[in-house]
């Protein structure tokens, strides 16, 4: 045990032994090594390797056909790649056999698409029931969740509204809802908002930087809107199959949570 004295006569060693590093919760989320993709003889995806941490959200931008979509898909396991490993949350998912890949999926990965794909006769609160129904959840459970994640994403007052009788931005709001009831260890979007009005897109961001801050989710998102990529905590341009530049905007030291 050092004298008291020792630190004041010696203040770098005072630094050295009375440091301490402020603990950090940061891990990896997902990462992806050398994933390649071919449609015959045209390489979509060309050995793309990345790396997301936990509550980062990072965004995909790049011109039609740069191969965006796809690398989404094999990053979510919808699709599977010709080479190459995915490993979310610790688990190589393409190692898992199809019924369990299947389940992984439908827990730890929530999606949403440009185009919502709403069931149009179920209410909202039913559309957002679905994939806890599909976990097993009871009837009445997965409706009061659905209720809670409702209120979550500012719907809290159309909770019986068929998406018929919703806005587009109100209808994005349920399938986020939908994708994160299951509270999915990452969501993936493609091109969240490339159906809605500037206002409502902005919006739409603002909820996944709000839900990133208040539950720690993770995100991975293709935009073609180079303002709303640049809300993001890391943006990637890709062009020809291949992630060709990345912009970090927060560290992601910075990223609280
Ligand atoms: N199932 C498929 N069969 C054959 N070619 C495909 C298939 N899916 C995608 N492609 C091709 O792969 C390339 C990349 O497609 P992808 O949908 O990933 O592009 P993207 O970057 O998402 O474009 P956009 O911004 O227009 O959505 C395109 O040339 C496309 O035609
Ligand atoms: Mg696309």
């Amino acid at each position: 045990m050092l004298h008291l004295s020792t630190y004041v006569q010696f203040p770098v060693l005072y630094f050295k032994v009375g440091y301490q590093p402020k603990l950090r919760h940061f891990y990896t989320m997902l990462v992806a090594t050398q994933l390649l993709k071919k449609y015959s003889n045209l390489t979509v995806v060309n050995e793309v390797s990345l790396h997301v941490a936990k509550s980062e959200i990072v965004s995909i931008v790049g011109p039609s056909g740069a191969g965006k979509s796809t690398l989404l898909h094999l990053l979510g396991a919808l699709d599977k790649p010709d080479s190459g490993t995915v490993t979310i949350d610790g688990v190589n998912v393409f190692a898992l056999p199809s019924k369990k890949q299947a389940r992984f999926r439908n827990k730890h990965i929530g999606f949403v698409f440009q185009f919502h794909h709403l069931l149009p006769e179920f209410s909202a609160v039913e559309n957002v029931a679905v994939p806890l129904w599909i976990a097993g959840a009871g009837k009445k459970e997965a409706l009061q969740q659905a209720v809670e994640m409702l209120h979550t994403v500012g719907l809290g007052g159309r909770l019986e509204n068929k998406p018929s009788e919703m806005s587009g931005g109100e209808q994005q709001r349920v399938a986020i809802a939908r994708a994160l009831i299951n509270k999915p260890s990452i969501v993936m979007a493609d091109e969240p908002t490339g159906n809605l009005d500037s206002a409502n897109a902005q919006a739409i961001h603002e909820l996944f930087l709000q839900l990133r801050d208040r539950f720690g989710h993770t995100f991975i998102m293709i935009t073609h809107n180079e303002a709303l990529a640049n809300m993001t905590d890391r943006v990637m341009m890709m062009r020809d199959g291949r992630i060709e530049q990345e912009k970090v905007l927060k560290a992601v030291d910075n990223i609280k949570y």
